[in-house]
């Protein structure tokens, strides 16, 4: 099993080090780690914020554990130099088209969300957003208008992207409450209609799967009305950037939730992908060991369960930090005074009790 840490700027290398003390712990047998540059860090060092070794490094992997990217240092660098190439590099160069981002309430943090306590306690959903096509990858360009200059981006999806994705989310419902609603504007997009299409289609493969549909302003709303009645959700990438945003503020502070980027490439132990936190780098507490590790600690599971199929082992990791997050070491995000090391160490602890 190879493992390639990619601990990135910022916040990223010090919650990164709490995920590997908890690997660690587990001693997993056979298991190599290799260690690369990428972002900011990478560009000072090698004069790119993705090198080709590094690339070539998570190529050879079975899976990629992500930090973080960014550094305000790089800011003024043409964008091709910008540390945040480096992810989006990252995610076409592996072809990983599947982002999924669980977000589920924790108990005793209900008071975090922006929602009413009881709505928060139910929320237990998986956002799987399609990440290599849409308005994002389109042609786009600038031209002349009666109007004055005129931005355009062309939005498109085909039968083989939806495809991909929608039998991604399927599975995913299959092994939790089977149950996805696909998301989509098929009242007036073309991409929609292939979008909606296409996923009926697919239905009939997944029996067991209970298939409805929500254009993407009803589910924005729904959301915040009551999140308790989604399971699974498989929209595109613009629908899926925006809605998983969402999904994860009404669970509460950034710093808790993980995130997984799967592709089609199967590995000895499972699906090859690149698991990281959906928070940045966060400039503004970088190097205070005030950063909450729980998000790098939980995409860590992520990565034992789809990766290296290791499924008790990510179990284990979940409850230890649900367990952790219910005593009273807290890190300043969640109102608490626990540093980015004590919290690493009260899940270690919590993990070592479930063992
Ligand atoms: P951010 O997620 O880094 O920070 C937003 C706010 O949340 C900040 O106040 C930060 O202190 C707080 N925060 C984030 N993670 C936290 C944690 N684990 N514990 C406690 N507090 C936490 O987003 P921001 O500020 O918009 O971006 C900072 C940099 O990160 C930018 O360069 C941005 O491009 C980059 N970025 C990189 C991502 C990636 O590597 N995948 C994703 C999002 C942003
Ligand atoms: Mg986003």
């Amino acid at each position: 099993m190879k493992i390639a840490v990619l601990p990135g700027d910022g916040i990223g290398p010090e919650v990164t080090r709490e995920a590997l003390k908890v690997l660690d712990a587990l001693a997993l047998p056979q298991l190599t780690l290799f260690e690369g540059d990428v972002g900011g860090i990478a560009y000072k060092r090698h004069g790119h914020p993705l090198p080709a070794e590094t690339l070539e490094m998570a190529r050879a992997a079975d899976a990629v554990l992500f930090g973080a990217v960014g550094d305000p240092e790089c800011d003024t660098l043409p964008r091709e130099y910008r540390p945040e190439q480096a992810i989006l590099g990252l995610r076409s160069e592996l072809g990983l088209f599947a982002n999924l981002r669980p977000a589920a309430g924790f108990p005793g943090l209900e008071d975090l969300s922006p929602l009413k306590p009881e709505l928060a306690r139910g929320i237990d959903l998986l956002v799987v957003r399609e990440l290599n096509g849409d308005v994002y990858f389109g042609d786009k360009g600038e031209r002349d208008s009666a109007g004055g200059r005129e931005g355009w981006d062309d939005m498109s999806y085909n039968e083989a992207e939806v495809r991909r994705i929608a039998h991604s989310a399927f599975r995913a419902a299959q092994k939790r409450r089977k149950k996805l609603t696909s998301v989509d504007k098929a009242n007036v997009l073309e991409t929609s209609r292939i979008w909606r299409e296409t996923v009926i289609e697919l239905a009939g493969e997944y029996p067991d799967v209970e298939l409805d549909h929500m254009y993407v302003d009803n589910a924005a709303m729904q959301l915040v009305r009551s999140p308790g009645q989604f399971d699974v959700i498989v929209t595109g990438n613009l629908f899926g950037d925006i809605l998983s945003d969402q999904a994860s503020a009404c669970v509460g502070s950034i710093g808790l939730l993980a995130s997984a980027s799967l592709g089609e490439r199967t590995t000895e132990f499972g699906t090859f992908g690149l698991y990281e936190p959906i928070h940045g780098s966060a400039p503004d507490i970088a190097g205070q060991g005030k950063a909450n590790p729980v998000a790098a600690i939980l995409s860590l599971a992520m990565l034992l369960r789809h990766s290296l199929g290791r499924d008790a082992d990510a179990n284990r990791i979940e409850r230890a930090v649900a367990a952790s997050l219910s005593s009273e070491i807290r890190g300043a995000d969640l109102g608490g005074s626990a540093s980015t090391q004590e919290i690493g160490d009260a899940i270690l602890r919590h993990l070592q009790a479930i063992a």
